[in-house]
């Protein structure tokens, strides 16, 4: 489809009542409608981030040397991540565009870094569990790298012992997730870190949902296991900071254990009319805004907001999978230690629950394996945990009383 500019340019103020219009059919997530890709506290921080994003809407992160101010914000947001993963002096941090690239930036590292060590390895080869978020396969597609996925445990977490067994003479890597994006589940990373450091294997731990609102998780006095620095074999960590970190939209960290290791990330080339290109980002130019929206939210928040954020998002989380197991034959897949899990019923596909769901209002994301629905808590769930259960409640009702819901296709995006 082609499509001419309009031949003169139209009002503002009717671009946005078009603009609103449009929007009507989306997701409803300011009243927790949402079961994923939405991470929204209140109107509060809400307004801080729309503040800051828009006065550094225009500067570009790519120029820093032009911009301080955003060398600043992503210096300082940089360290304030490292604090929460246990870093030290020698962490060295990278501020991206998601978790993708995060992810991209951690493998593209890992590989230069066995080019440099293992001259004897052909295609780098990254062992991870089946829970393992897609983005790793990704990279190692566009990396030429190669993911063996191994089967979970019995309580559906990474099994250490599995993974150990699938290193081969390719293996490079090890991959975890705190927590998986399905099940919401923290692997077992110290028993992981403890095969990387037996077997010389870079271990990169997925963190991408859980690493900057685990930290208040565990604050609250909740069991939280280690997952970061603390543990020795891991050598980087992906955070997120446009999920639990509530910042805007794109933003995230890859952090390394030692500035070695991150200089693995680094592309150079000069042969070019305008001299050095030196980055250690799959993006070029980057937006200011997130920049310097991550830093005001943060800074905004401090750790009595995100432990408020952590507190709530953990009551709606309670509230949802107590009222979920009340129903009877459903229930909670695992023993989730954070605000993300998902429940099933074995009597009843899950996915016409998740058709019927949609149908009133609800974006219920489906999973596989096994097979269910996926919840991801923040803390406008917290006032909608009862109408989600008695929604639930009533299309298994529906299903069990031989009605046929059409079942939503399995899909993340
Ligand atoms: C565990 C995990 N890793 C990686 C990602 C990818 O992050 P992004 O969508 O920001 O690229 C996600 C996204 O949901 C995730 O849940």
């Amino acid at each position: 489809m082609s499509m001419d500019l309009p031949e003169k340019g139209r009002p503002w103020e009717e671009l946005r009542q078009e603009m609103e219009a449009m929007r009507s059919r989306d997701l409803d997530w300011r009243h927790g409608r949402h079961g994923a890709y939405v991470w929204y506290a209140d109107d509060g921080l809400e307004h801080v981030l729309r503040e800051a994003y828009g006065m550094f809407l225009v500067e570009n992160g790519l120029g820093l040397w032009a911009f301080p101010s955003i060398g600043r914000m992503e210096r300082e947001v940089l360290a304030m991540v490292q604090g929460l993963l246990s870093g030290d002096e020698q962490t060295a941090s990278v501020f991206t565009s998601g978790g993708t690239e995060s992810i991209f930036v951690a493998m593209f590292a890992a590989r230069e870094w066995a080019r440099a060590t293992r001259p004897d390895v052909t295609t780098a080869e990254i062992v991870a569990a089946q829970s393992a978020h897609p983005a790793v396969s990704k990279a190692a597609h566009l990396l030429g790298m190669r993911v063996r996925r191994v089967p979970v445990a019995p309580d559906h977490r990474a099994d250490p012992v599995a993974l150990e067994a699938a290193v081969g003479p390719e293996t490079v890597a090890l991959y975890a997730s705190a927590p998986s994006y399905s099940l919401g589940l923290i692997d077992p990373v110290e028993a992981i870190g403890a095969v990387a450091e037996r077997r010389g294997l870079w271990l990169h731990v997925d963190a991408c949902v859980g690493g900057i609102l685990a930290p208040f998780v565990r604050r609250l006095g909740r069991t939280v296991p280690a997952f970061d620095f603390a543990v020795p074999g891991v050598t980087s960590i992906s955070a997120d900071l446009h999920k639990s970190g509530y910042a805007a939209k794109p933003a995230s960290t890859i952090n390394f254990r030692t500035k070695e290791h991150r200089e693995f990330a680094r592309y150079s080339m000069d042969d070019w009319p305008s001299g050095t290109y030196s980055s250690l980002t799959f993006t070029g130019t980057r937006p200011g805004g997130a920049i310097a929206a991550a830093w005001a939210a943060m800074q905004f928040l401090g750790q009595e907001g995100y432990e408020h954020i952590a507190g709530a998002s953990m009551r709606a989380r309670d509230a949802i999978a107590r009222g979920l197991e009340t129903i009877p034959g459903v229930r909670v897949f695992g023993e989730p230690e954070l605000w993300a899990f998902a429940f099933g019923a074995e009597d009843v596909d899950m996915h016409q629950v998740s058709g019927l769901m949609g149908k009133r209002g609800w974006m219920c994301g489906p999973t596989t394996q096994p097979r269910g629905i996926h919840v991801m808590c923040t803390p406008v769930h917290e006032g909608i945990a009862g109408e989600y259960v008695a929604a639930v409640a009533e299309c298994l009702a529906e299903l069990r009383a031989g009605s046929t819901g059409e079942a939503l296709a399995a899909r993340y995006n």
